[in-house]
């Protein structure tokens, strides 16, 4: 791609004073498999929870009280009896809204702007570049600096949202104890939903923002203990962000694929209790 002039007035690549190479890139080996996989596990995530959260079906498992990360909270009185924890604070909602409307955007805004997601999209998508040493297409870069990206920098906030979603995400999985006829239950829908909130809290607190939070701005750690042992504690989780990212991905379509499947009745939840 880099067969336009060094002496062009682009930036980058492009930019004067940058050796004239015409190969857009002189590696031999297969660079393209990172980006490739990258896009296409992003992009089956995106279709599969794009047409779950529109779809107003099987999300909700009236017998035992489960109910699936892609609609909740569920606000509207469009939704399943008894599947609104917190009540009802909307009316019925027309089809082209999701009932997951409250928190979908904001986990959207959180993931979008996500250092490591970034990193991804970036390459894999915006290809800019799309992998060390090769050239991207774009003539210019104004980095995070304008509109679109300039809103990358409003990830701290989208931090605190993602912290109380997930807290409506625990109080959902405690209520999912429940048993079909009332009372305390426990089945393999229970394990699957308190894997993946522990994974999504784990996942949240090792965001490079909370870790800011934790520890950021302190002149002596030795003043501040209790935010020196979060701060660590949060510094350890931030080493795995990335497979963080990646497994939480996984584990909530797992949690939603799960329950759809008993909702919709094509699986009968394996029970320990009741
Ligand atoms: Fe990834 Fe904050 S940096 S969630």
């Amino acid at each position: 791609m880099a067969t336009r002039s060094a002496t062009d007035s682009g930036t980058g690549v492009f930019s004067r004073g940058r050796a004239r190479i015409a190969d857009r890139t002189l590696r031999t080996d297969r660079w393209w498999v990172p980006p490739l996989a990258t896009v296409l596990g992003l992009a089956a995530f995106v279709i599969y929870a794009t047409v779950r959260a529109f779809v107003r079906t099987a999300y909700w498992v009236p017998d035992y009280h489960y109910l699936t990360p892609f609609y909740s909270p569920c606000i509207s009185t469009s939704c399943a009896p008894g599947a609104s924890h917190f009540g009802h604070w909307v009316g019925a909602l027309p089809s082209w809204i999701p009932l997951g409307f409250l928190a979908l955007p904001f986990l959207l805004l959180f993931r979008l702007t996500c250092y490591y997601y970034r990193k991804a999209y970036y390459r894999s998508v915006w290809f800019s570049p799309p992998a060390c040493a090769v050239a991207e297409p774009h003539a210019k870069y104004t980095g995070e600096t304008k509109l679109p990206l300039i809103i990358q920098n409003a990830h701290r906030y989208f931090f605190y949202i993602a912290v109380i979603v997930s807290l409506v995400n625990t109080y959902d999985a405690i209520m999912a104890f429940h048993g079909k006829t009332g009372g305390f239950g426990f089945g393999l829908g229970n394990i699957i939903l308190v894997a993946n909130v522990i994974l999504l809290w784990a996942y949240t607190l090792s965001c490079h923002s909370c870790r800011h939070i934790a520890g950021g701005r302190l002149k002596h750690f030795s003043a501040h203990p209790v935010r020196y042992w979060f701060w660590t504690q949060v510094s350890k989780l931030n080493t795995r962000h990335m497979t963080l990212a990646w497994t939480t991905l996984g584990t909530l379509a797992l949690t939603d694929f799960y329950v759809m499947l008993v909702a919709s009745g094509t699986l009968t939840d394996l029970r320990f209790v009741n």
